[in-house]
């Protein structure tokens, strides 16, 4: 909505929310405290916020006043009832547009942004037309969102495409008329409601299942001396395949891809294709086996025991550029180690201390492990037996390992899940060093 209204001057752009604190930190003064970090989201906000660019709680009146209405709530997996552990839970989704249909006066497009399963607009569209109040009328869109959390202003800004899905052409061109102002006419692309919904389901499974099959061949790597890195540069020339994700790393996280592909495995079921369903279950399975497999390794090279051990954990954001940790690699690693009975200490340069409470609970002070937060990467790696490398944060790409190794409890490992390192530097300073697919 930042680049819309950073885009479109001459469009009032209202983000609202109940969250009044969100709300708050959104209209800060200080921009370094805007609740998400996004490089590039600051500047934008500085320019646009203010002029047609406002953030506030009064959801009713907004939705009074709008021509378009963007349905953008979250639609995390199902905890309990038909479904739960793979269904998305739609109930934000539907209060929104109770909402909407309370509040809207004369025509309202309303754009489902969120990721949905498939023929959520049926729903969206029932709820919206049971309002039988007079001049009141409703268009429904889908427009699903395809930027990456840490490029998402360059992937707004310059996108591959932009989906549009619906029935009525006013509605469409309406919204074609807002991303025309930046974005080329032939890279807006129109379907149904349905095709639109499902692309995006598609894309995120297609893109978790290249990092699960890279990641994949990189066990096969370690266990027969080739080189993840190598065998990804050569089958990614071929401009079939293409070199995009295709870095073998410690498994994918973030809100989406996981989510996502149990939404799909989920609908696959529910239409009776339980083949489909198990192929695409295994891209989970693969990432989860990742993981474990991980923590496995870690603790056999080191002896077996974690008891009492410092490790130190480099990066718990879920990858580089962004403050977001769900999901992240970093919490299932983590939470076996202190399963163990290591004493973590983590660092992230943007990660706070409550972030990580709220994944990994309390620290545990007794003797089943516990964790502490590092100020700093000389502090988390002090007297620690091993150091493992979660996000690829280009800081730790850096690291002087003649230093920290001497600060290091020898027989001190590295463990380099993103391969980022310089291995021949970090083993001249004496440390063990594991480089994820590597032989
Ligand atoms: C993903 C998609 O890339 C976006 O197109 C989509 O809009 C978004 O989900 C969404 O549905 O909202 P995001 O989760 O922000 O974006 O981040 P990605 O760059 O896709 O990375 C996902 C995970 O895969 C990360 O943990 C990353 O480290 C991992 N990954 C990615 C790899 O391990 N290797 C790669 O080569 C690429």
């Amino acid at each position: 909505m930042a680049v819309i209204a950073d885009r479109c001057p001459d469009i009032e752009v209202h983000v609202v929310d109940l969250n009044s604190e969100r709300i708050a930190a959104w209209n800060d003064p200080d921009l370094a405290r805007l609740p998400i970090y996004e490089p590039g989201l600051d500047t934008i906000v500085a320019r646009a916020r203010g002029r047609n660019l406002n953030f506030s709680t009064d959801v009713d009146r907004c939705i009074e006043k709008a021509d378009m209405v963007f349905l953008s709530v979250n639609t995390p997996t199902k905890q309990r009832g038909i479904g739960a552990g793979k269904a998305s839970d739609l109930r934000w989704i539907e209060a929104c547009a109770r909402q909407v249909a309370r509040n809207a006066k004369g025509h309202t497009i309303v754009v489902e942004k969120s990721t949905l399963p498939v023929r959520t607009a049926e729903t969206i569209k029932t709820i919206l037309n049971s309002t039988q109040e007079r001049g009141k009328s409703f268009s429904v869109l889908s427009n699903p969102e395809f930027l990456a959390e840490g490029t998402a202003i360059k992937d707004l800004e310059y996108p591959d495409r932009v989906l549009i899905g619906g029935e009525e052409e006013h509605a469409i061109e309406e919204l074609k008329s807002i991303y025309e102002r930046w974005v080329e006419p032939a890279k807006i692309l129109e379907t149904n409601l349905w095709s639109s919904e499902l692309s995006k389901l598609t894309a995120n499974a297609l893109l978790a299942q290249r990092v699960s099959s890279i990641n994949s061949i990189a066990a096969l790597c370690e266990s027969t001396g080739a080189n993840v890195r190598e065998v990804a540069e050569a089958v990614g020339r071929d401009h079939r395949i293409g070199e995009k994700f295709l870095k073998s790393g410690p498994g994918f996280g973030g809100s989406c891809f996981q989510k996502d592909i149990l939404n799909l495995v989920y609908l696959c079921r529910s239409f009776g294709l339980e083949e489909v369903a198990t192929y695409w279950e295994q891209v989970i399975d693969l990432n989860t086996w990742q993981q474990r497999r991980i923590s496995r390794l870690i603790t056999e090279k080191l002896f077996n025991t974690l008891a009492g051990k410092k490790i130190a954990i480099l990066g718990f954001a879920f990858k580089a550029n962004t403050n977001d940790t769900r999901e992240s690699p970093a919490i299932r690693i983590a939470k076996d180690l202190i399963e163990e009975g290591a004493i973590l200490s983590i660092h992230d340069p943007k990660v706070k201390i409550d972030q990580i409470r709220a994944e990994l609970g309390e620290k545990l002070k007794n003797d089943l492990g516990e964790w502490e937060f590092a100020g700093s990467i000389k502090d988390a790696c002090n007297n620690a037996d091993a150091c493992i490398l979660i996000t690829e944060w280009k800081e730790y790409s850096t690291i002087n390992w003649m230093e920290i190794s001497e600060s290091m409890r020898k027989p001190a490992w590295l463990f380099d899940t993103r391969c980022i390192v310089d291995s021949n530097l970090a083993r001249k300073s004496g440390l063990n060093v594991w480089i994820l697919g590597e032989g």
